[in-house]
């Protein structure tokens, strides 16, 4: 009798243990790490941090690449739990080129949109694969919506000059992850589930590996790599409970390689998505915007007519939330406080449409705000959905950064394609591209590089384990609760959609005050058994530092570009700031400010109008 697979047995059969890396040693291996002192360590060729579209495209890929490579995905939650299950409304790429579409305009469209903070060589790059990437998607059975002669179907997205969103009605990102994941089981990735990443070691020039924690039985291990992937994704969880992003979204990945020196490059550079649901920030996809949604004022006006009278509500999202802000400040929204809130209006779209191509934001219409969208127009509010900011790319065509042996992807990296402010729509085209080449090159590298010592791994692994026995000695969880809070409170109100220096000013100092009560927070219970409470510490001192970093990068960046709105210095200011700000960590752990010239090629830098 044929045995039954399962999904969930085919999971399971993908999952392994950190030991079933130590068993797989070498002699060399081994003999390498007696010689280091550090004992028997687990290792691995490429170790891919994330399972998003990111982390699992640079998986099969990799394995594509190089078969003989042992690639292992480490992730700290179900492959279908992560930030690219929550881009709803599409993936940009040009395929269809027969109404003047072309690889050159969707990259015009983007370093406009990033109001030239853009890399353009790079981004012309990213444009020519995001297409195929698509197709590709579609060859691997992603169901898209279709159009009458079955095409991958589009809709018109912000700031975009032709129609190149491609979706699956409003859950593209669920399921593209999906996708993503069946391909990775396909191909025989295997998973470390539920480990989160610690830090990683920088040691004699190199990328040694990654030191990380088993959740489940709270294991603390040192990995070698030869190469390491980062596609951690990113921090807008640094607004804690006002983001439309998962709880898991606490840039670990960026503030790892903050920490083994890797720049951080604009790290002010965080988008607020214009509709996030006023009692939570989830999304509401630009899509309905695209469909053909209006917003409305308390006058009842479509008011985007003040602020790009050409595009109305489809203006790019930096334009779009900051008029929202400005009717609700000027006093033409409804209610008060942070329960302020303006109206998306898609009564008129009809039934039919919405239940077809709107289907899960009508779904959390109902389940947040008892509202069916069909019937009433939703209630709505800007909410920190995106970091155009990450880890430092050094090249595009691989993905490596400064450090040999370290690459990144998809959210966690800044290649700079967004500069300033993200397309509605890049992201999920960039989570599949740039995952696609950072596993390339990883696995490039790691086919003829030698494994680090492990010493440095070694030692943080060291530092780590004392670490948790430091902080769970009977503290109140409560107290980390209270700093967690009042870090997204104050970032919200501070590094906003409106800065100014007395804001920033003050900010600064808030972080620093909840760094010092950080450093000395103790939690309760020191069973290392599912500590979640530990993780939620780990993913704490994270935030701080990423907050702390977009903080110094924001007050250094006196003019106002893209999702950088400052009050005091209202205009773009080419002349002193076309440039990236990239913030470093010295080894005291200080954050130090530099900046990195921005590529320009064909489009020079102009007004933006919409
Ligand atoms: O609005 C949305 O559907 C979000 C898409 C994205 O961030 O690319």
């Amino acid at each position: 009798m044929t045995p039954q697979i399962t999904r969930r047995k085919f999971l399971q059969s993908a999952c392994i243990t950190i030991s079933a890396l130590t068993v797989n040693m070498t002699g060399l291996e081994k003999a390498l790490a007696a010689a280091s002192g550090s004992g028997p360590m687990a290792a691995c060729d490429v170790l891919i941090i994330g399972s998003g579209g990111a982390g699992l495209r640079a998986a099969v890929t990799a394995m594509k690449r190089n078969p003989k490579l042992r690639v292992v995905v480490v992730t700290k939650c179900m492959p279908s739990r992560n930030a690219t299950c929550m881009a709803e409304g599409g993936i940009n790429g040009v395929t269809d080129f027969s109404k003047g579409d072309s690889y050159e305009l969707h990259c015009f469209d983007t370093v406009k949109g990033g109001d030239y903070l853009v890399d353009q060589t790079s981004t012309l790059k990213f444009c020519q694969q995001a297409g195929p990437a698509i197709l590709e998607l579609d060859y691997l059975g992603m169901p898209f919506s279709r159009t009458e002669d079955g095409r991958v179907k589009a809709r018109p997205f912000g700031g975009a000059s032709k129609v190149r969103c491609n979706y699956s009605a409003d859950k593209t990102g669920h399921i593209v992850a999906h996708v993503c994941l069946d391909e990775a089981l396909t191909h025989g990735v295997k998973f470390l589930m539920d480990h989160e990443l610690l830090d990683i070691a920088a040691a004699d020039g190199h990328c040694e590996g990654a030191v990380l924690r088993n959740i489940r039985t709270g294991e603390i291990s040192p990995v070698r790599a030869k190469a390491v992937v980062l596609a951690t994704g990113g921090y807008t969880r640094i607004f804690w409970n006002r983001t439309s992003t998962p709880y898991i979204s606490t840039g670990d990945g960026v503030a790892a390689a903050l920490r083994a020196g890797v720049p951080f490059k604009d790290a002010e550079m965080i988008q607020f998505h214009p509709t996030g649901v006023v009692h939570g920030g989830v999304l509401i996809t630009e899509a309905a915007r695209g469909e053909g949604g209006y917003l409305l004022n308390n006058k009842g006006e479509r008011f985007m007519k003040n602020y790009a009278p050409a595009k109305m509500e489809l203006g790019p999202r930096d334009i779009v939330a900051r008029a929202i802000e400005t009717e609700i400040r000027e006093g033409r929204g409804f209610g008060h406080g942070l329960e302020a809130y303006v109206l998306l209006d898609l009564v008129h779209l009809g039934k039919k449409k919405i239940v077809n191509d709107l289907p899960q934001i009508r779904h959390v219409g109902k389940l947040f705000e008892n509202i069916d969208l069909v019937e009433k127009p939703m209630i709505i509010r800007p909410t920190a959905h995106y970091s155009m900011g990450g880890i430092d790319v050094d090249k595009f065509d691989d993905m490596s950064t400064v450090l040999p042996g370290l690459f990144t992807a998809g959210e966690a990296s800044c290649v700079s394609i967004h500069g300033a402010n993200r397309l509605g729509g890049n992201s999920l085209a960039d989570a599949v591209v740039t995952g696609k080449i950072a596993g390339d090159g990883a696995a490039a590298y790691a086919g003829t590089a030698e494994f680090g010592a492990g010493k440095r791994l070694a030692d943080l692994a060291g530092q780590w384990k004392s670490r948790f026995v430091g902080v769970t000695n009977g503290g109140d969880a409560r107290q980390m609760y209270a700093i967690r809070e009042e870090m997204g409170a104050q970032l919200w109100d501070n590094l906003g959609i409106f800065r100014t220096q007395a804001k920033l000013a003050a900010l600064a100092d808030t972080l620093d005050d909840l760094q010092s009560r950080y450093d000395a927070l103790r939690i309760p219970n020191a069973n290392p058994v599912y500590n979640s409470v530990f993780t939620e510490y780990v993913e704490l001192g994270n935030m701080l530092q990423l907050a702390r970093a977009a903080c110094l990068a924001a007050t250094e960046r006196k003019e106002s570009r893209g999702a950088h709105t400052r009050e005091d210095f209202p205009k773009r200011d080419d002349a002193n700031f076309l440039k990236h700000s990239m913030v470093t960590m010295d080894e005291g752990g200080r954050l130090r400010m530099g900046w990195k010239a921005v590529e320009i090629a064909n489009f020079k830098p102009e007004e933006r109008k919409y």
